[in-house]
């Protein structure tokens, strides 16, 4: 998510160190910093070019590290930006990834005498590393162990300025690739940003770190066996690249999935104990406890995960929610009942409708809540306490990947919800390790795409879509449809199922294609009547079905099939053929997909 880049070599390392953070402002651009032993640490909040505009003339050095910020923990400000520092200033750390147990490191540190700067979890890497450094250079050894005691994702590089030509790095989780230069050597969390300057890459594995001089790299496990470098070619055009070898940021984003899942709930569920752990809201516990009327706000993408907000909230505690479209909301008549809140659902943070609605909500004495993507982004700073979705920054004005990272920190509110009221540790278990089996499912989803580009490449002249689903999955439906549109400019409507013979039904011919999520869950046999009630009709369907299912196959006239799931959770994994689907038919049909027409990725106006 953040980006990181370092130099060692003979030549000046401040315009290479520069061109490197441009090249990663597309991962990031909360804050920019660098550090150069002999000249110092720079940081500015924004992107580079702020930076470049604080710097002064006389910087040089021939060794450094530096890094564009998309903040996790703490906002994007000055005092948060890396590079990050030891206690006495020796040791330099820019870190890529979320350090999972950096509240229990910190406050070890804490009591051995360390003072920190920043609300990072980043600057706790700094102080452990120099800790192991001791008086002397740092050393791998010493690195290693610093790492040792380190949990969560990381891809890291580090400086001692008792010993600049020496750069490290390390990998546990997050992307690090070595580039071997003819003037000396570089890392970075990219390899994008190493084509100006080599096309030979190494990557870094879990639990492996290099040293780097400006003549020779190293690379060892964290074990301290020496490993023999494999040198990739880097062979790419740089814009390719930036998508990771995905022709769209669409594509690539949807593909992030399991990813995002593992993210969202990286270090929030305990499951022996069946509970989520949402340090973001735990000073609100006692009004959590006492709550009996949640009201969801959002736009948009946002809204249809507002639904599965509603669903399984409602379906494991007694709290009433209820779902507003934010652009509605604002100007509606807000009942303050005891015992309320709302809780805004936003990928950016910044659309005008939900701000408003927040900012309303809290005139009105409403205890306000947020799950967002953007850290820092105006509706965190507003709302009394919040949830991030750690779902790294989304490119495309399509959302796909947060929507995914909205159901799952909606799972765990919802258990968080759930344990404070009936619902017992055995129960809370099986939902955390369901949750926590999610990525794997939607991966097999994933693997099965090329069967959906084949079912949109057939689809892809119809003008007409319908999607339908029950329960938790109506959401879904609506959001399939809502894709479909954004994607395809084709026309789609979302309906719950059960509804169909209350009007749409009126639609349906042989033009009229239905795509429906037809799950073996509680309302398995309602949607199968609604099924055969659309083939009556010689209506075309397209059915995500759980895997085995010969009944709907029958029915049918194309079928994708997903990993069963529990019902609670579903929607996590049939959202992934929908949002394949318009990705493949918008690109049958030769769209920009990444940019459709008359969108923009955040709408801060009304
Ligand atoms: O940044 P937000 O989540 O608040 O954005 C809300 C909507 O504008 C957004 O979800 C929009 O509907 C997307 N284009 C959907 O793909």
């Amino acid at each position: 998510m953040c980006g990181i880049f370092g130099y060692t070599g003979r030549t000046q390392v401040l315009p290479i160190l520069l061109e490197g953070l441009r090249a990663l402002e597309y991962r990031g651009y909360d804050s920019a910093g660098i550090f150069i032993p002999g000249a110092g640490a720079f940081k500015e909040v924004g992107a580079v070019h702020n930076l470049i505009n604080e710097l002064p003339d006389d910087l040089t050095g021939t060794s450094g590290i530096g890094h564009m910020r998309w903040a996790t923990h703490g906002k994007p400000t000055r005092k948060n930006a890396h590079p990050h520092r030891g206690a006495h200033g020796h040791v330099w750390v820019v870190h890529n990834g979320i350090v999972e147990n950096y509240k229990a490191l910190k406050a070890r540190l804490e009591e051995e005498g360390h003072t920190f700067e920043s609300e990072t979890d980043t600057e706790v890497i700094a102080h452990l590393i120099e800790k192991e450094a001791g008086d002397a250079c740092l050393t791998g050894e010493a690195l290693a162990r610093a790492l040792s005691h380190v949990r969560g994702a990381y891809g890291i590089a580090v400086i001692d300025a008792r010993c600049p030509d020496v750069l490290f790095a390390a990998r546990w989780g997050s992307p690090i690739t070595v580039g071997v230069g003819e003037e000396g050597m570089f890392v970075s969390s990219d390899p994008t940003a190493l084509l100006p300057h080599t096309r030979s890459a190494v990557y870094l594995e879990d639990g492996e770190y290099a040293v780097l001089t400006p003549r020779e790299y190293r690379i060892f496990t964290f074990d301290q066996q020496a490993r023999a470098p494999v040198v990739s070619p880097l062979d790419w055009d740089p814009e390719d690249l930036k998508k990771e070898g995905y022709e769209t940021y669409l594509l690539k984003e949807i593909m992030e999935g399991p990813e995002v899942l593992k993210n969202s709930v990286r270090g929030r569920l305990v499951p022996e104990e069946g509970r989520a752990v949402l340090g973001g809201i735990e000073r609100f516990a006692d009004e959590l406890r006492a709550l009996r009327h949640l009201t969801i706000v959002a736009c948009g993408t946002a809204f249809y995960a507002g639904l599965y907000g509603k669903y399984l909230i409602e379906e494991l505690t007694d709290i009433h929610v209820d779902v507003e479209a934010a652009s509605e909301f604002r100007y509606r008549r807000m009942v303050h009942r005891p015992h309320s809140a709302v809780l805004a659902i936003t990928q950016s943070g910044e659309t005008a409708d939900t701000l408003e609605s927040v900012k309303e909500a809290k005139r009105k004495g409403f205890l306000t809540l947020g799950i967002v993507n953007v850290v820092g982004s105006s509706i965190t700073r507003i709302t009394d306490a919040g949830i991030y979705n750690h779902a790294g920054p989304e490119i495309s004005v399509a959302s796909t990947k947060a929507y995914l990272s909205q159901l799952e920190v909606l799972a765990l509110l919802a258990l968080f919800l759930a344990r404070q009221r009936e619902m017992g540790e055995a129960e809370g278990e099986v939902l955390a390790r369901e949750m926590l089996a999610l990525p794997e499912k939607v991966a097999a989803v994933l693997a099965r795409r090329e069967e959906v580009c084949a079912l949109a490449a057939r689809w892809k002249d119809a003008r007409d879509f319908l999607f339908l689903a029950r329960k938790g999955n109506v959401g879904v439906a609506y959001e399939g449809a809502l894709k479909l549109k954004e994607i395809t400019y084709v026309h789609a409507e979302g309906y719950a199922a059960g509804e169909l013979k209350h009007g749409p039904l009126a639609m349906i011919d042989r033009h009229f294609p239905t795509i429906a999520v037809v799950l073996q869950d509680s309302v398995y046999e309602k949607n199968v009547s609604t099924l055969e009630e659309i083939k009556a009709r010689e209506g075309p369907v397209i059915a995500v079905v759980t895997e085995g299912d010969t009944v709907v196959r029958e029915i049918a006239d194309a079928v994708v099939e997903v990993p069963a799931v529990s019902e609670h959770l579903s929607p996590m994994v049939s959202v992934v053929p929908l949002h394949l689907f318009a990705y493949y038919m918008g690109r049958a049909r030769g769209l920009d997909v990444d940019r459709p027409r008359n969108l923009a990725k955040s709408v801060t106006v009304e």
